[in-house]
Parts: structure tokens; C-alpha cells; sequence
């Protein structure tokens, strides 16, 4: 089979390597489709230490099942399924006060063992969740990604009604706009630099559509709500300035979750906290998020086609991977096709 090996630091190579050989409790998938993640340009870049290279990454995508190892009992060969790649030990103290994205013995499919940059993939039982006939499968591998999207919702304590502003409008953020909306949010306000991306934003539901360099947010969040800020900032944009806006357009007693990864330190004026009490909320992978990320999938309520910029064979994947780096071109979102 084809694999997208990353050998080393900044080194990809797809080569013809054997098909995976299944244990008792493991799964064959012929992958169909897998999303390129800006974790998987980290591990190319060599900078994700529990990715111990050579690894085949690729940990967002749906596929049919090919084989069966003999301890699975509930799962046939050509169903159609999507992986999640969190794998829990069921057994620590994390797994067993029902938190288990802490797991102690975590493991995670196309980090701690090979991927699906790759034809067929191996992944135990517990990684796959069988999926609706009508979901394709470009849609089906944003599974994880529309999972911790929910997960974030949850932390967010947001209720249908509310008003929420989400800062940034790339992949992640364009999927919180439309699960937002399809949970009932009213007033859902989109955030970025790139004003292609904003008008994606709006196509996709959210109501109002803002430039975090050009326009006044505070000035019109506070217009929009008659002066008391939205209930909850969803910060999917990892960025200093959007964490420091989102103390300036959320009311009190509202949440801010910090959902993508922050790349700097920053201070927090903790009077805020005390005086507004604000909850600062992290939100950290997709625990028991998948099933509803399953319906809301085949409900059809999340759309792609904007979102899905660049379909790519095995053998362009390394170039996706640079375009993502360097942001020569918009890339919303890569994915390899089989
Ligand atoms: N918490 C989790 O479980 C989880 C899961 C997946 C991804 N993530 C993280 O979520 C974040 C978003 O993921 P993505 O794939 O959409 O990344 P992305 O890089 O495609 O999107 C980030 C967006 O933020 C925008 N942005 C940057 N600076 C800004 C500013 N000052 N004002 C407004 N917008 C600004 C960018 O233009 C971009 O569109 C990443 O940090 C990612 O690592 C977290
Ligand atoms: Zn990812
Ligand atoms: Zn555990």
C-alpha cells in the first residue's frame, strides 16, 4: 500500500509499504478520505514530542472497513465507518472519573502509531464509529474536528438564544459558526483577519462577520448587545490579540474558551475574573462529543464545500503540508483522497 511516511524534520516520503497486520481487537480501514490538521504540519515540522518519528500522520478520516481481527465482534468488513483517534485505557483514574481525554495510558492514531496518510490503517475497536449511508465520506472525515468543536460548545456553557462571537474563521472556526447556528445560538459573530474567509463565515450562518484589524468588534459587539457583550468568545484562533479582545466583548458572568492552541504567553487582569466573573474555560480534544458529532454530520447541518479548499492525492500531501506552513495560498482545509 501507499503511506506518507514523515521520516525526519521537514523529510516526507510515500512509499510502498506492506498492508498493516491486524491484532484480535483491531480494524483494517481502507481510508477514503483524511484531513491534513495544522497538528500534522507540527509533527512534519518534527516539533510534537509523543509523535516519535518516522510516523505515518493523519488522524482525521473515514474509510470502509477491509478486515476484522478475531475479537471484534460487532463491526463487518464493508461498513463504512470514521476513526476517532483518541485511544483511552478505560482503566486510570482520569478514564474512570469520566474524563478520559486525561487519560494516563492515552494513545492517539497517527501520533503515538501510524496514521491514515496512508491506503489502510489499523485502529482497535474502540476507534471506530460506523456511519450513516447518506454521510459521504469527505464529510465523515471531519468526525473529530466537528467533535471537539462540541466539546468546546460544552465548556462554552452557551444556551439556545445566546449570542456568541467566535475569533477566527479558518476550518475550526467555520465549523463552530454552523454548529453554533444549528444549536440555536441567535447571534453568532464570526472574527478574522482575512476577509475571504469572513465572507465564507457569513455564507455559512453567522450573522455578522467582523475584521479584527479593520473594524471596530468591541464597538459593534456592543451595539449588538445592547451594550453587554456576548454571552460566551470562543477563541479559535490561538492568537494574543484575539484572547486579550475576548476580555473586552464578553458580559459578565460569561465564558471565555480558550479552544485553539495558544502560541504565546499572555497576562489576564484576574479583577476581571473577580469583579465579572468571568470563567476562562480551556477545551481540550473531544471527549464524549463523538456521538453527537455523528448526528449533527448526518443531519447535514455542517457543510464543507467552502471549507474543503484543496482535495489532494497521497503523493501532493507534502506540498498541502508547505502551503499550510508558509500560507502561501489559503488553505481552509487539505484533504487526501483515496
Ligand atoms: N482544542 C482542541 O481540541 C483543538 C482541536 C483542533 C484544533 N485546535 C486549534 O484550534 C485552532 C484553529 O484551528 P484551525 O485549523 O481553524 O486553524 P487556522 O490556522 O486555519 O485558523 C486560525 C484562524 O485565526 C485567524 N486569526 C489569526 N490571528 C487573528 C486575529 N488577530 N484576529 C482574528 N483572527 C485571527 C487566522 O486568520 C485563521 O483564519 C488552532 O490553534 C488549532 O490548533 C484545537
Ligand atoms: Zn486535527
Ligand atoms: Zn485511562
Amino acid at each position: 500500500m501507499k503511506a506518507a511516511i514523515i521520516k525526519k524534520k521537514r523529510v516526507l516520503s510515500v512509499e510502498d509499504i506492506d498492508k498493516p497486520r491486524i491484532a484480535g481487537n483491531e480494524i483494517l480501514v481502507k481510508v477514503k478520505a483524511s484531513g491534513v490538521c495544522g497538528t500534522d504540519v507540527h509533527v512534519y515540522e518534527d516539533e510534537v514530542p509523543i509523535a516519535k518519528l518516522p510516523v505515518i500522520p493523519g488522524h482525521e478520516f473515514s474509510g470502509e472497513v477491509e478486515a476484522i481481527g478475531g475479537d471484534v465482534k460487532d463491526v463487518k468488513v464493508g461498513d463504512r465507518v470514521a476513526v476517532e483517534p483518541n485511544l483511552f485505557c478505560g482503566q486510570c483514574h482520569f478514564c474512570r472519573t469520566a474524563k478520559k481525554h486525561f487519560c494516563e495510558n492515552w494513545a492517539a492514531v497517527g501520533l503515538t502509531r501510524s496514521g491514515g496518510f496512508a491506503e489502510y490503517c489499523a485502529v482497535p475497536r474502540q476507534a471506530v464509529y460506523k456511519i450513516e449511508d447518506k454521510l459521504g465520506f469527505n464529510e465523515a472525515a471531519f468526525f473529530e474536528p466537528v467533535a471537539c468543536v462540541l466539546h468546546g460548545i460544552e465548556r462554552s456553557q452557551l444556551k439556545a438564544g445566546d449570542t456568541a462571537a467566535v475569533m477566527g474563521a479558518g476550518s475550526i472556526g467555520l465549523i463552530y459558526v454552523q454548529a453554533l447556528k444549528a444549536l440555536g445560538v441567535k447571534n453568532v459573530i464570526s472574527c478574522d483577519i482575512d476577509d475571504k474567509k469572513l465572507k465564507i463565515a457569513k455564507g455559512l450562518g453567522a450573522d455578522r462577520a467582523l475584521n479584527t484589524k479593520t473594524d471596530d468588534v468591541v464597538g459593534i459587539v456592543k451595539d449588538m448587545t445592547g451594550g453587554l457583550g456576548v454571552e460566551s468568545v470562543i477563541d479559535a484562533a490561538g492568537a494574543k490579540a484575539t484572547l486579550s479582545m475576548a476580555f473586552s466583548l464578553v458580559q459578565n458572568c460569561g465564558s471565555v474558551v480558550v479552544f485553539g492552541v495558544p502560541t504565546e504567553p499572555m497576562e489576564i487582569n484576574m479583577y476581571d475574573i473577580y469583579r465579572r466573573e468571568i470563567s476562562v474555560v480551556g477545551s481540550f480534544t473531544n471527549p464524549y462529543t463523538n456521538e453527537q458529532a455523528l448526528k449533527l454530520l448526518a443531519a447535514g447541518r455542517i457543510k464543507f464545500d467552502q471549507i474543503l479548499t484543496h482535495a489532494v492525492s497521497i503523493d501532493g500531501v507534502e506540498a498541502a503540508m508547505i502551503k499550510m506552513r508558509d500560507k502561501t495560498e489559503t488553505v481552509i482545509k487539505a484533504q487526501i483522497r483515496f
